[in-house]
């Protein structure tokens, strides 16, 4: 297989996209349509002990309201996996959870018929503050390599912080929807997900259905970003009331019920210790670190995911907790353990570079890692110093003043520049493509993945029209669509490492069929000519593509919608993506107030398949390390539970005046065992470590170490 670089194309899909004719899951209109809105409970624990829904039925337009008594009861759950979300219950678990829907004939009556409902409920005590006295703490199993406590002992100079990253909603331009239509026995349920699988799943198991009566498209998402990857409270609502009226309907859930029904990032503190030994290396890690969780959720502590195998330090010891409240799950928020553990142990690194005396681009460079101390398997690919090289060149770094509060403006604006690093499991999927050539000019390639804006389509397309001498205008890429290939959820960075060499097999797969077909004959042309001349209306091949280690038993589990990931350890090595930013901040001398103009990040990513989205990528996780470290939280509300800044005027992000030009450059060395292509992950590690690199421009800026996240103008007061 040719490991070439790739060209830098445009985005298949950025025309249909400025145009807005690119359609999502709430743009579907079916004939006959109604919409439906939910009634978020008002207390944050107990039960819902009489719903009248008297006064919502006389509001004209709406047909009907569902309440616990519509839907059967919740199915068995099934040992070792999450419980399916319940259908509306009686009992409550957070403020928020819908305890009813109304179904109308426009979406104003639906709003009038919920907000005409009133449940009177019997509310008990419940727990909402990760650091109130008393909380249920839940320990999960430590993360050991070699001996932390003995080296830590025998330390030369150590650093022990405490880190808090906030509880924070990701909010997606794309709201929430599901518009699900019941036609012949067939439910089709239209809704921007991740997880076309996964819905398809919770839909058969809550409503009892065959596999061959649900599909679930998902045809573009207007940002994921984790928050789409699980399934959402809405979907067997809406299914439930297209099945029992038999109509269409449709609901978009508003951005306020967002904030309390979808999963957000937990928070989370991060006590770490560091220890060095006498050459001036880290030689030991202790890490605690705890996050909130909901009472039975399963979104466990996994911080421990990349800090182990970063800076080859042999002796780590990792432990972790569950805090357990009253709380809607928490779950998957780009980046959703590396970014917090990365600005916790990113800050870490810099403070104990700074005791030493130490350059922290210097210090770091001394660290390479070669092998994952936790299972003594070599890392496969590992271009971090290649990334830090490569960014303190391009962003200047040699001439920084080492003194903290040593760079200024004319104007007294402190200038700080600071440093970071970050890391992502390298994870692959199973997948099953069928790929289908045609004598007009057209192709259609239908494989696992879902186009969250993240640019997977573009990257098929690259490898695609690489490998095959087709028309690239009349490529159909099928993917988000239970009903065109089995569906895999598209989360954790895997999009490309798992797309790109099936496609790649596809194509080559194709070409060899074509040779067949042609029995020597000799036509000039594209392979649409070529069918042409001989009368053939198309030619199609299926494929199958697992990772290293997978086998026949994660095609099963591909094809009954699960879940099969491998990685970062496989059988003979273990792999991650790295990325080194630089961060230029201005800190302004009176209002305090905190810029980054200027950012430089160089990502090892293993082969780049398409440059253009794949730059994208890097500066929306750069924007958004940023934001978090600076702006996003979200404030739990201690009377009621819930959150109390659910809108985006009180949920306060980083804008443009923010920030400014963001350089990113790519290593662009395929990884030599993980695929043929060489292909790691972008996405996620793209958010690792940003946040750090900006707590470490603020202190040399200013000389104030600031370790909880956001960092606001009141902490450099
Ligand atoms: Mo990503 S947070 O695994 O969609």
């Amino acid at each position: 297989m040719s490991n070439a670089l790739f060209p830098n194309r445009p985005r298949v899909d950025a025309r249909e996209k400025v145009l807005g004719t690119a359609k999502y899951g709430a743009d579907f209109a079916i004939g006959d349509m109604l919409y439906a809105m939910q009634v978020p409970a008002t207390v944050a624990k107990g039960q819902v002990t009489t719903l009248s829904i008297a006064d919502a039925m006389r509001v004209p337009g709406v047909v009907r309201v569902l309440t616990a008594t519509d839907f059967p009861p919740p199915p068995p759950a099934v040992p070792g996996a999450s419980p399916p979300p319940p259908m509306i219950v009686t009992d409550i678990t957070y403020r928020g959870q819908p305890v009813a829907l109304v179904v109308a004939e426009s979406i104003e009556a639906a709003i009038e018929g919920a907000e005409a409902i009133h449940p009177v409920y019997a509310s008990v005590g419940f727990s909402s503050v990760v650091d109130a006295a008393g909380v249920a703490n839940e320990r999960a199993k430590d993360v050991v390599a070699g001996d932390a406590n003995a080296k830590m002992a025998n330390a030369t100079m150590r650093h022990k912080a405490e880190y808090v990253s906030p509880a924070q909603h990701h909010n997606p331009m794309e709201l929430l929807s599901t518009t699900a239509h019941w036609q012949g026995g067939v439910l089709t349920v239209y809704e921007g997900t991740q997880s076309t699988n996964l819905v398809k799943g919770v839909l058969m198991s809550n409503l009892r259905l065959d596999p061959e009566q649900v599909v679930v498209k998902s045809p573009q998402i207007g940002g994921g970003f984790g928050q789409k990857g699980s399934v959402q409270r809405q979907t067997t609502l809406i299914a439930r009331a297209a099945m029992l009226l038999g109509r269409p309907v449709k609901m978009v859930v508003p951005r306020g019920q967002v904030f309390h029904n979808a999963t957000f990032r937990p928070k989370s503190r991060h006590r770490i210790e560091l220890g060095s030994d006498a050459s001036g290396r880290i030689s030991a890690i202790r890490y605690d670190v705890d996050h909130q969780a909901s009472r039975s959720g399963q979104f466990g502590p996994d911080y421990h995911e990349h800090v182990p195998q970063m800076y080859g330090v042999a002796d780590y010891l990792g432990t972790s907790a569950d805090i357990r409240l009253d709380t809607q799950d928490p779950g998957y928020m780009r980046c959703p353990y590396p970014h917090p553990a990365a600005f916790a142990f990113e800050s870490a690194v810099d403070e104990l570079a700074f005791k030493l005396g130490e350059d922290p681009v210097e210090f770091r460079l001394k660290h390479k890692a070669e092998v994952d101390p936790l299972n003594g398997k070599p890392l496969s690919s590992t271009f971090l110093n290649d990334c830090i090289r490569e960014g303190a060149r391009r962003f200047g770094w040699d001439k920084r003043k080492s003194a903290p509060g040593s760079m200024r403006l004319p104007d007294g604006t402190q200038i700080g520049w600071g440093m970071g690093c970050g890391a992502y499991p390298v994870i692959t999927h199973p997948s099953i493509a069928t790929l289908r050539v045609r004598a007009d000019g057209t192709s259609r390639f239908a494989v696992a993945g879902h186009e969250m804006g993240q640019g997977i389509r573009s990257m098929l397309e690259q490898v695609l029209i690489r490998d095959l001498a087709i028309d690239p205008a009349g490529l159909q890429l099928a993917i988000g669509d239970t009903s065109a290939a089995p569906q895999h959820t598209t989360a954790g960075s895997w999009g490309t490492a798992s797309g790109a060499p099936v496609a790649a097999e596809a194509a080559a797969k194709l070409n060899l069929a074509m040779v067949d077909l042609m029995a020597g004959r000799r036509i000039v042309g594209n392979l649409h000519q070529q069918l042409a001349a001989i009368r053939r209306p198309y030619i199609e091949i299926e494929v199958s593509h697992v990772g290293p280690g997978q086998g026949s038993k994660e095609l099963a589990t591909l094809r009954a919608g699960g879940y099969a990931i491998a990685g970062p350890e496989y059988p003979a090595f273990t792999t991650f993506s790295y990325i080194a930013h630089f961060v230029e901040v201005h800190v302004e001398p009176r209002t305090r107030r905190v810029r980054v103009p200027r950012v430089v990040s160089v990502v090892d990513c293993g082969r780049v398949v398409s440059p253009r989205t794949a730059e994208s990528q890097v500066r929306g996780g750069v924007v958004w390390g940023i934001s978090a470290a600076l702006r996003e939280a979200t404030d739990v509300d201690p009377r009621y539970g819930g959150w109390l800044n659910n809108d985006l005027a009180d949920y306060y992000v980083a804008v443009n005046a923010d920030i400014g030009e963001i350089d990113v450059g790519m290593i662009d060395k395929p990884d030599p065992l993980v695929n043929p292509l060489g292909v790691k992950g972008l996405g996620e590690v793209a958010m690792s470590g940003v946040s750090g690199a900006v707590a470490n421009a603020i202190f040399h800026a200013t000389g104030k170490r600031l370790r909880e996240m956001p960092f606001r103008i009141e902490d450099l007061l």
